[in-house]
């Protein structure tokens, strides 16, 4: 058993470690496994859930409403962030993610699928040391235990190894929500020369877009942006993306500084079915 204490943040979070974790002990919840299976090749490693595709079939048998995902992703991430720091592993925020902060340092409410990265070299080491462990995570209020999970296939650099895109993932033992780790590599053979890195889901920039990464906030906890986020941000989602005060149902309060939901009336299903388009 590793044990890790991570900085007693202003939320008194606490993270520890639990290294080898196996299912018997990590599934707390439900004796069915709800992941995504049928008509998906052997070779894929990490499987999505039969009722989302940001739910860990594993986990949770279904989908959170709309109040308790919000609460569950903000956990997830902060969990995830405080780790890695305490861990000394470096991680930046991509995707919508990076979007979700640069509106207001916070996730964005309708997107259930938080994306980071970390380097090649990261990789190799969470999957030598950090391989299914067990990471219990304290907070006032709350708290619970988050899995980090290392796809073997992290090791194959191309992207023809088209179903194990991600190479790990941070998972929420409870709701089944997870954060897609991604790693990115050099490119020796790239058309554009050298200092291209790629990750195996198809994204590729120079390292001086990323490098010297940003020290920002994310919900609260210390977190990592690329140098050049906003390239990042107009080439993923376009200008609009960046100015838009109203999307997916939502509209940006630019008093409160949150998105809020134009109907707040609307939870549960259909909420996750139309959020899959937007996102
Ligand atoms: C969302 O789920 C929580 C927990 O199951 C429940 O307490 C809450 O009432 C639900 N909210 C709505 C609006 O259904
Ligand atoms: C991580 O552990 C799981 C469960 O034992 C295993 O299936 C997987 O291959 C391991 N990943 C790596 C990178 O070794
Ligand atoms: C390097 O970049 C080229 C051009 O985008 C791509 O076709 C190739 O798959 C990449 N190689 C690796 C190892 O990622």
């Amino acid at each position: 058993m590793r044990l890790s204490l991570a900085y007693l943040g202003a939320l008194c979070m606490i993270p520890s470690v639990f290294a080898d974790a196996d299912f018997s002990q990590v599934r707390l919840n439900q004796d069915v496994d709800m992941s995504r299976r049928a008509g998906l090749p052997a070779e894929k490693y990490f499987f999505e859930s039969t009722f989302s595709m940001h739910y860990d079939g594993r986990f949770a048998a279904h989908a959170l409403n709309y109040t308790e995902q919000t609460k569950a992703l903000r956990d997830l991430v902060r969990s995830y962030l405080m780790t890695f720091q305490s861990l000394g592993i470096e991680t930046w925020l991509m995707h919508g993610t990076l979007l979700g902060w640069w509106w207001n340092k916070q996730i964005l409410p309708w997107d259930s699928d938080l994306d980071v990265q970390v380097t090649e070299s990261s990789m190799f080491y969470l999957a030598a040391y950090y391989n299914m462990t067990y990471h219990r995570y304290r907070r006032i209020g709350g708290g619970r235990h988050y899995l980090l999970e290392v796809n073997p296939n992290y090791v194959v650099r191309d992207q023809s190894d088209m179903y194990n895109l991600i190479d790990a993932r941070w998972i929420d033992t409870v709701s089944g929500l997870f954060i897609d780790i991604t790693a990115v590599r050099y490119n020796l053979t790239h058309p554009q020369g050298e200092g291209m890195l790629g990750s195996k889901d198809g994204h590729e920039y120079r390292d001086t877009y990323l490098y010297p990464l940003r020290e920002t906030k994310f919900e609260g906890v210390k977190a990592k942006i690329p140098y050049k986020f906003r390239d990042f941000l107009v080439g993923e989602y376009g200008g609009k993306a960046l100015s838009n005060t109203e999307y997916n149902y939502h509209i940006f309060d630019e008093e409160k500084m949150q998105w809020v939901r134009k109907n707040p009336d609307e939870e549960g299903e259909p909420w996750v079915e139309r959020k899959q388009q937007g996102s």
